[in-house]
C-alpha cells in the first residue's frame, strides 16, 4: 500500500474509488458544484433523515471517478468520531479489496480533514493487516494499492507529517500483532531474545538478556521457578534507550512474555488455550513500543524489561504448594501454578528497581477474571499513583485504546495470606484481577510511581473487532508510544 497526498480539485482527480466522510459539523471533504455535490447534499439530508442507514456505494463513472462510497458519522454511533474515521477508512479498504480496485481516494480536503488525516491512515493500515504467513495463497492485493489522499493545498505540509507520523507507529503496531500471532512453538523466549537483539543493534538500544544461568546465578527465582517445566528456558530481556537530553526521568515499561501458557500442572482446559500464544502480548507490546521509541526519540530514558517463559507440565515444573524466595526477600507460595504472569513481572520489576528506574508501567495478559469485569473493548488499569494512572489513561484516549480503572484496595490485601509463606500468588475466586494488582504491588520497587495494565481483553478477539481483523491487535503499542512521547510533558523536572 502506497500513500499520496494531493491537492488537486476533485474534478481533477482520477481514481477507481472516491471515499467520502460526512458529519453533522464537521467538514472533512469539500467539493464545488457538481452532479458530486448534488448527490452528497441529497445523501446527507438522508443520513441525516435516517433513511439510509448504511454506507452509500454507488457505480460512478463521472469523469475520473469510477465509485462513490460515502459514509456519514451517525452510523457505527457505539463509538467516537476518531474511531468511526479509522473504521470508515478500514471498511473502504475494504470495498477496493472486493472490487480489485487498485487506486482509493480519500476526500479530506475540508476545513477539519487534515485533523483526521492521520486516523484515516491508521484505519487503512491497522484495517487491512491479516496474519497471512502460514497461507499458501497471499493477498497480492495491498502490494499494488495506492491510497491517495486529498487534502487543501494550505494543509499538504501538516498533513505530509500526519501521513508519516501514523504509518510509522500503524506499521509498527502491525509488527507486534504478527509476533503475537505466531504459533507458540516458533515464538519462545530464545526466539524473543534474538527479536530484541536485532531491534537493539539495527536502532541503537542496549539490550541485555540474562539466560538461565545469569537468572539462577542471580536469584531471578520467579522466573527460573515459572519457566522449568519448559524445553524453552526462561529469559529476562531489557532494553534501554537514553534520552540525548539530560532527564531524570527512567520509565520502565515491563512487559508479560509468557510465550505460551498452558497452566504449567494447575493445566488449562483445552478449549481455547490455543489463545495463549498471544500471552506475551504484553512483551510484545514493550518491545516494539522501544523499537518506535528508539527512533522518536522523546526527552526521557525509557528501559523496556521483558520477562519471558513458557509454562509447562512436566516432571520438572513447578508444583502448587511451592514456595520460592523473591528478590526482595519476600516468600511465596505457588497455590496455582496458572498465575504465573506475576510471578514473572516481580522478577522484571526487581530489574526495573536496579536499572533505576523512577516510573514503572507494566502491561500483561494477566487475569480472566478482568474480561469477565470488563469485557474485550476495555484493558484494566491499576496503581500506585493517580498522576500516572491519569497520564496512561490520557494516552489510551489519544488512539482508541480504552483503559478503565480498578481500586486496589487495602482491604482486599488479606486475601493473599497463606500460613506458609508470605504471600500466596491467587487471591480467591472474586477480584481476581484485583488481587493479582495487590500481589504485584508487593513487589513495587520503594519509591517507585506505578501503573499496571491487564489487556487480556482487548489483546486479541477471534472475530473482527472495529477495523482489527481477528487476531491479535496490539494493544498498548499506541498508548505507550504516546506516553513517552508526552511523559516529560506530563511530569516536568
Ligand atoms: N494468561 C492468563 C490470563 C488470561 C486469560 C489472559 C484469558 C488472556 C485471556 C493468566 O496467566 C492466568 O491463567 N490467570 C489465571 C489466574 C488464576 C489462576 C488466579 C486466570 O485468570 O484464570
Ligand atoms: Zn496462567
Ligand atoms: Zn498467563
Amino acid at each position: 500500500m502506497k500513500f499520496e497526498i494531493v491537492s488537486t480539485s476533485i474534478s481533477k482527480v482520477k481514481t477507481d474509488l472516491l471515499v467520502v466522510l460526512l458529519d453533522k459539523e464537521l467538514e472533512f471533504g469539500f467539493v464545488e458544484d457538481s452532479k458530486l455535490k448534488t448527490l452528497l447534499d441529497n445523501l446527507r439530508r438522508d443520513f441525516e433523515g435516517k433513511t439510509v442507514k448504511k454506507e452509500y456505494f454507488t457505480r460512478w463513472s463521472e469523469e475520473g471517478i469510477r465509485h462513490v462510497l460515502v459514509f456519514h458519522s451517525l452510523l457505527d454511533s457505539a463509538y467516537n468520531i476518531w474511531e468511526k474515521v479509522k473504521i470508515f477508512s478500514a471498511r473502504a479498504l475494504g470495498y477496493g479489496k472486493d472490487l480489485n480496485l487498485s487506486n482509493v481516494a480519500l476526500l479530506l480536503n475540508g476545513q477539519d480533514g487534515a485533523t483526521y488525516l492521520g486516523k484515516v491512515v491508521e484505519g487503512a493500515i491497522l484495517g487491512s493487516y491479516t496474519f497471512e504467513k502460514y497461507k499458501k495463497e497471499k493477498n497480492k492485493y495491498l502490494e499494488g494499492l495506492r491510497v491517495t489522499l486529498i487534502v487543501n493545498e494550505s494543509s499538504r505540509e501538516i498533513s505530509a507529517r500526519k501521513l508519516s507520523r501514523y504509518s510509522f507507529v500503524s506499521e509498527i503496531v502491525n509488527e507486534c500483532r504478527e509476533i503475537v500471532n505466531e504459533p507458540g512453538s516458533v515464538v519462545y523466549p530464545e526466539v524473543l531474545a534474538d527479536l530484541a537483539q536485532q531491534i537493539g543493534k539495527e536502532y541503537h538500544l542496549k539490550v541485555t538478556v540474562l539466560d538461565e544461568k545469569d537468572l539462577q546465578k542471580q536469584r531471578y527465582t520467579a522466573l527460573v521457578s515459572v519457566g522449568k517445566g519448559s524445553i524453552h528456558p526462561p529469559r529476562l530481556i531489557s532494553l534501554e534507550y537514553k534520552s540525548a537530553k539530560k532527564s531524570k526521568v527512567k520509565l520502565a515499561l515491563v512487559g508479560k512474555g509468557i510465550t505460551f501458557d498452558t497452566g504449567g500442572i494447575s493445566i488449562k482446559p483445552s478449549e481455547k488455550m490455543l489463545e495463549m500464544k498471544g500471552d506475551m502480548a504484553g512483551g510484545a507490546a514493550v518491545l516494539y513500543t522501544l523499537k518506535a521509541v528508539a527512533q522518536l526519540k522523546p526527552n526521557i530514558n525509557v528501559v523496556g524489561i521483558i520477562p519471558s517463559a513458557e509454562n509447562f507440565p512436566d516432571a520438572n515444573a513447578q508444583r502448587p504448594g511451592d514456595i520460592f524466595v523473591a528478590k526482595n526477600g519476600k516468600s511465596v507460595q505457588v497455590d496455582n501454578t496458572d498465575a504465573e504472569g506475576r510471578l514473572v513481572l516481580i522478577d522484571a520489576f526487581a530489574r526495573a528497581s536496579e536499572l533505576a528506574a523512577t516510573h514503572l508501567v507494566d502491561i500483561a495478559t494477566l487475569t480472566g477474571s478482568v474480561v469477565r469485569a470488563l469485557g474485550q473493548a476495555y484493558a484494566g488499569i491499576m496503581g500506585n499513583n493517580q498522576e500516572l494512572i491519569d497520564a496512561v489513561i490520557k494516552s489510551g484516549k489519544n488512539h482508541g485504546e480504552n483503559l478503565w480503572q480498578l481500586p486496589l484496595p487495602e482491604e482486599y490485601k488479606d486475601l493473599l495470606k497463606t500460613p506458609y509463606a508470605d504471600i500466596n500468588n491467587i487471591g480467591g475466586v472474586n477480584g481476581g484481577a484485583i488481587t493479582a494488582g495487590l500481589f504485584l504491588q508487593e513487589f513495587t520497587p520503594e519509591n517507585t510511581a506505578w501503573a499496571h495494565l491487564d489487556i487480556a481483553g482487548p489483546f486479541m478477539f477471534d472475530k473482527s473487532w472495529k477495523y482489527y481483523k481477528e487476531g491479535a491487535t496490539g494493544f498498548g503499542v499506541k498508548t505507550l508510544v504516546d506516553l513517552c512521547e508526552r511523559f516529560a510533558g506530563y511530569f516536568p523536572q
